[in-house]
This record gives C-alpha cells, structure tokens and sequence, in this order.
C-alpha cells in the first residue's frame, strides 16, 4: 500500500524512482513523499504508475530501463516537471524465471541482464550528472542474492552481484562528483516478483520482508552518510553495511605488499560546462 499525499512545495527535493509502479518501488514512492519529496515515478506499467504517482502527489512517467534512451528521457521529464533531481533510486527489477539447470534461455538471459544491469548503469549515466548539483544521492535495490549464492536462481545472483560490483567500483568516482551510491540487498520480500517461489516460501512459513520495511530501510541508507556501501537487510534484523572480507594484497618478489593507486579520471571543473 502506498501512503496518499499532497504535493510538496516547489522548492522541496526531487526524488525519481525505477521500478515506483509496484512493491518496494511503490512503497518507496509513498515514503519519500511523505519525507518531503516531489516524486516520479517511473515504470514500464502504465497503470501501475498511475495510480502510485496519484496516491504519493508524484508524477508518473512510463519507462523501459533496459532502454538507454528512455532512462534520459525519464531525467528529462524529472527536470521539465520540477527542475531538479536530487534522489534516484535505480530499483527495477525482474526475475529470471530460469531454471537453475541448463540449457540456459537465451531471451530470458538477455532480459533479465537488459533490465537489472543495463538498467542500473543507463540509470546511473542518465542520472549522476544532473544529480550532481546538488550532492545528490543513489540507490539501488541489489538483493541479498547478490552477496550470497543464490542456488536456485543463478542468473538473478548474476545480475544483483554485479549490480553490487558496480555500485562498490563506480562509487570513488561519483564521490568526486559529489554524487552517493550505495545498494540495499534485502532478503526475501512479499512482492509479486517472487511469483510461484513465492508460494513455497510461505508454504515453509519462512518470515518475508514487507515492501514498506524495505522502503524504510531504503531511507535510513538514504538518509546515512557514505558511499559504496552494500546494506543487508533481513526480516528480524536492522539494515546494516555488508563487512565484506578484505582482498588478499598482492606481494612483490621481496614480499613487501605491492601499492597500486586508481587511475581515476578527474572531477569536471565548472570551465567543462558548456
Ligand atoms: N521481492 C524480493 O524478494 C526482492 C528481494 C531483493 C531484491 N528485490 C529487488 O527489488 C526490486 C523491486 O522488486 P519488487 O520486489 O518490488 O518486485 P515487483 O515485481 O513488485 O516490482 C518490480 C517493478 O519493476 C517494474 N519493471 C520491470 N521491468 C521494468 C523495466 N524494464 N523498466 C521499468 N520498470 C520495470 C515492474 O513493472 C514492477 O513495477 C527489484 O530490483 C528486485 O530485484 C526484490
């Protein structure tokens, strides 16, 4: 359920959120309005859309992520509506629906990559430079599928750890634009992407997350300092950063440990700007 809201002053941050149509989206929608935010929501349902952009007092906008061209196009319309971005939450998603056994389907591959990892990076592109005037921050919904093996759902796994990748390596990069990421990984939440999976989770009476827990968690990490931090959350415990274990250094012939530094490209100079 979304919360209903008026629509908050003009001057108030914009929030923009992938996936806003249903679950975790629509619940996130609800929250950020309630928090202060003019939203929009964006997502390939229509419907959908619709009506969480009139519960939240957001605007709707019907996008493909998976499409480079229409993730501009939804930073487009935020900037002609509201004339800003503040928030982007990268949270479209789907499953797999693949068998962990081979042979692999090549339309479900390219669909479930087109939507949950090219979404994600055309997102981020769309969206960091136009986030980047006003210390603006990102989000996106990994799953707790990308930090564990995911067993029966491989190609899911695939997609959400390389989403957790992403945000951790490009995370310096947009620091020094001024831009946060960080990605939320919760564990099995009541949305209707769990489809029939969904049936046997309950069936084991296994504690599912709701979307509006999710979309709290969603705002703590949104509302916490740092960057390139993958939060977990599970149900029964807080959201909290993922301690990844640390890299084994590389040793050189002596066995002194090798330094290697980053080549990072510079952050743009107000002179770049046209
Ligand atoms: N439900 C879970 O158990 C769970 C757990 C961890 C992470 N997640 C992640 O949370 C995110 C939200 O999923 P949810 O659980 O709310 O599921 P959901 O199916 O309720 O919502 C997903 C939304 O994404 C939209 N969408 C799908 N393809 C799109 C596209 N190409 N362009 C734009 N919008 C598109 C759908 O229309 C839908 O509104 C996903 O990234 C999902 O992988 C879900």
């Amino acid at each position: 359920m979304t919360e209903t809201h008026s629509q908050p002053a003009g001057t108030a941050p914009v929030a923009l959120v992938t996936g806003g149509g249903n679950g975790i989206g629509a619940a996130l929608c609800g929250k950020l309005a309630a928090a202060g935010h003019r939203v929009v929501v964006v997502d390939i349902d229509p419907e959908a859309t619709a009506m969480v952009a009139e519960s939240c007092g957001g605007i709707p906008f019907e996008a493909d992520v998976a499409d480079p061209k229409q993730n501009h196009a939804m930073v487009a319309h935020a900037l002609e509506r509201f004339g800003r971005l503040d928030v982007a939450v990268l949270n479209a998603g789907v499953s797999s629906d693949q068998p962990p056994d081979l042979p692999l389907d090549l339309d479900r591959y390219r669909r479930v990559l087109g939507v949950n990892i090219d979404g994600l990076a055309f997102g981020i592109d769309a969206a960091a430079p136009e986030l980047a005037h006003h210390g603006g921050r990102i989000l996106v919904t990994a799953s707790l599928a990308g930090l564990g093996p995911d067993q029966a759902n491989p190609l899911y796994a695939l997609t959400k750890s390389a989403a957790i990748g992403y945000v951790r390596a490009i995370a310096a990069s947009l620091e020094q634009r001024g831009v946060s990421i960080n990605a939320l990984c919760p564990g099995f939440t009541d949305t209707a992407i769990l489809g029939i999976a969904g049936r046997l989770i309950r069936k084991q009476r296994f504690p599912l997350l709701t979307p509006d827990e999710v979309a709290a968690a969603a705002l703590t990490v949104l509302t916490t300092p740092g960057t390139g931090e993958a939060w977990t959350l599970v149900a029964g415990r807080p959201t909290q950063p993922f301690a990844f274990t640390p890299l084994p250094t590389t040793l050189m012939p002596d066995g002194t440990e090798a330094r290697f530094r980053p080549f990072l490209s510079r952050a743009p100079k107000k002179e770049d700007t046209p």
